[in-house]
């Protein structure tokens, strides 16, 4: 049976990998700039995330949410410990998409409205009501397009403004650094003012942290880097380390209702044991930390490179404009300099989304190698 083609794909073939680095089927190692989509925090392989999967998978790897599951309250503890989000709530899911796919559908619950405010470039998912918010008519159906939601220009607070005050509103959404769109961020003025106009008029301020989120910022969610409080931060990606779980953080003043979410696979057991690691190893091995000191690092060289025309991002969700597009450099990477970057809707963008423990050394390479590759 072929595979239903919905992927333009690079021909390497990943059979291994170890920390910062992929192995092909070849035994070509490959340094790892892309972490699988900002998906792999603590490192490929790390040994905290492979002896606890196959601990749990040993003991007990799935059984449903009708019953007690201590490693949620675990993981949903260690969260708030690490987040500083006091008080908050947490529901598991899967991925991203669903993360806030949940989120717009607590926020349409509970102010009974329907529409949504997204912005520019912005990516939420492929579910219904996430790839509505998504600024991509190319992934929306029409059963996804009958879905109420406002596109509007990031820093746009006016329109914000006049949008909230109409009534309808249920959820404003926003990435705070953009990811799949090119690293754009809103002002702190704008983020503010946002959250002070959705408390105004009943309106939901949701942070998709789905890329962003999880030390990745050099914070641990981007959010903090400004004066708000959403009431729903969406989480996946990191989390897992490539384990499938995704969550969202629910504000204390949102009271529960039975039946009002719910999902077979997520906060399984063996999810919550690769989720409960990646704190752990976030915590211990300080990696919040080192994303500070490499993002400095890379930063300092990135902007001795001519070429470079641009740096855009926080902590260690980097992008690099240049003033071509960038699809051949990132060919040029991968089977010359064998190192993975990513893409992004900006075509002049190359984007660095590395695991976490990345090292100096690594950004000495990545920096030889787009030297060579750019004359
Ligand atoms: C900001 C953001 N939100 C949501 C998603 C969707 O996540 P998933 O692919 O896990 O559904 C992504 C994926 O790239 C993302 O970058």
């Amino acid at each position: 049976m072929p595979l239903f083609d919905v992927y333009p794909l690079y021909n390497v073939t990943p059979v291994s990998a170890k920390d910062v680095h992929v192995y092909d089927d070849a035994g070509t190692e490959y340094l790892d700039l892309y972490g699988g989509h900002a998906v792999i925090s603590i490192g490929h392989a790390h040994p905290n995330y492979v002896q606890a999967v196959t601990k749990q998978v040993e003991a007990l790897g799935f059984y449903s949410n009708a019953v007690q599951n201590p490693l949620q309250v675990q993981l949903a503890d260690k969260i708030e410990a690490l987040s500083g989000c006091k008080d908050y709530e947490l529901f598991l899911c899967n991925s991203g998409a669903e993360a806030n796919e949940n989120a717009l559908k607590l926020a349409s619950f509970k102010t009974g409205k329907s529409r949504v405010i997204a912005f520019k470039n912005g990516f939420h998912g492929r579910t219904s009501a996430a790839v509505a918010a998504t600024d991509n008519k190319n992934i929306i159906a029409p059963i996804n397009a009958q879905q109420q939601v406002t596109i509007l220009e990031l820093n746009d607070i006016e329109g914000v403004k006049t949008e909230l005050e109409k009534g309808d509103v249920c959820a404003v959404i926003v990435e705070f650094i953009q990811g799949v769109g090119g690293l754009d961020q809103g002002t702190a003025e704008f983020f503010e003012q946002v959250d002070v106009l959705c408390k105004a008029n009943n309106t939901y301020f949701i942070a998709d942290e789905v890329q962003s989120g999880y030390g990745r910022s050099g914070k641990f969610f981007a959010f903090q880097y400004y004066k708000v409080t959403p009431e729903v931060i969406s989480i996946a990606k990191g989390m897992g380390n490539g384990f499938p779980i995704g969550g969202i953080l629910i504000h204390p003043s949102i009271e529960a209702k039975y039946g009002m979410l719910g999902t077979t696979f997520g906060g399984n057991h063996l999810a919550c044991a690769a989720g409960l690691s990646v704190l752990n190893t976030i915590e211990d091995e300080k990696l919040i930390d080192n994303v500070n000191a490499i993002s400095e690092y890379f930063i300092s060289i990135a902007k001795t490179i001519p070429q470079i025309k641009n740096i855009k991002g926080k902590g260690l969700m980097i992008g690099l404009e240049f003033d071509f597009e960038v699809g051949d450099l990132r060919k040029k990477l991968i089977y010359d300099e064998h190192i993975f970057t990513g893409g992004a809707s900006n075509k002049k963008l190359l984007r660095i989304l590395p695991p976490l423990t990345i090292k100096k050394e690594h950004v000495d390479q990545f920096f030889e190698a787009l030297k060579r590759s750019l004359t």
